[in-house]
């Protein structure tokens, strides 16, 4: 039985994460924000025996992170999944631009997995798989010609740079670190209109993450595991 770690886990990809690992008799630690709100999450480990538990984390609050980082203590985790992310709102234009919604922005898809994953980093070291997967987006590629949507696309596209950075500086630690993108996926995010169901890109992403070899560490990363362009 491995140990996933999954930060920002009552919706979405994350709470799919969850129930996907937990049915593969994994043993989950999942975040989220506010655990009294998160039913569906809360569900999953009540029918779990134990082997999925639910812990608050507000992953741009350090007093969060340092409560958090005191639950986990010193056990041993085999992958983190820093899932949690945000659009950045409707303003996002080069001529109309709001900008503490930007920082905001960064705040939680760029600076929030380096929060996890400094607190995380001695857990993955005693651990048997060492994973750190970013869940990033394809809009942060310098790949393509689209527009607009500049908050998310650059916090994004900082992400891919910091865990690409982070692959080569747990290296000796043996520990992978990829940032992965999950396809377009049906979720509030990514909206009705989008191909992929969450059960479909979590599936394809457990199976990509499970045939992660120290090679890839460092690599852009699709859900099905194909090399995306920086
Ligand atoms: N869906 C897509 O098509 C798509 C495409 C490319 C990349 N992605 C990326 O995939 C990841 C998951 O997206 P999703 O589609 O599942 O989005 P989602 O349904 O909107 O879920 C986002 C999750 O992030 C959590 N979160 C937001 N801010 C947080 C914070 N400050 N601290 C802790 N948790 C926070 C949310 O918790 P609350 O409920 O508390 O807000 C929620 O659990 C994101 O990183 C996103 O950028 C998604």
């Amino acid at each position: 039985m491995s140990t996933i770690l999954i930060a920002g886990a009552n919706r979405g990809l994350g709470l799919e994460f969850v129930r996907q690992y937990a049915a593969a008799g994994e043993r989950v630690i999942a975040t989220c924000r506010t655990p009294a709100k998160a039913d569906a999450l809360v569900a999953i480990a009540a029918s779990s025996g134990g082997r999925v538990t639910v812990h608050p984390l507000e992953m741009t609050e350090d007093s969060s992170i340092r409560a958090f980082k005191s639950v986990l203590g010193n056990q041993p985790v085999d992958i983190a999944i820093a899932n949690a992310g945000i659009y950045g709102g409707n303003r996002q234009g080069w001529d109309d631009m709001d900008f503490d919604a930007w920082t905001r922005t960064f705040a939680v898809n760029t600076m929030a997995p380096l929060r996890l994953a400094q607190i995380v980093h001695a857990n993955l070291k005693a651990g048997n798989d060492r994973k750190f997967v970013a869940i990033t987006s394809q809009m942060g590629s310098n790949e393509g010609s689209s527009t607009g949507m500049h908050a998310y696309r650059t916090s994004k596209a900082a992400l891919n740079k910091l865990v690409s950075t982070l692959a080569t500086e747990w290296r000796g630690d043996g520990i992978i670190a990829v940032p992965m993108h999950p396809g377009w996926v049906r979720t509030d995010m990514g909206g009705p209109n989008a191909p992929l169901a969450p059960e479909e890109s979590v599936a394809a992403m457990r199976t990509t993450i499970r045939a992660l070899t120290p090679s890839d560490s460092g690599r852009f990363l699709n859900y099905d595991g194909a090399r995306l362009p920086w």
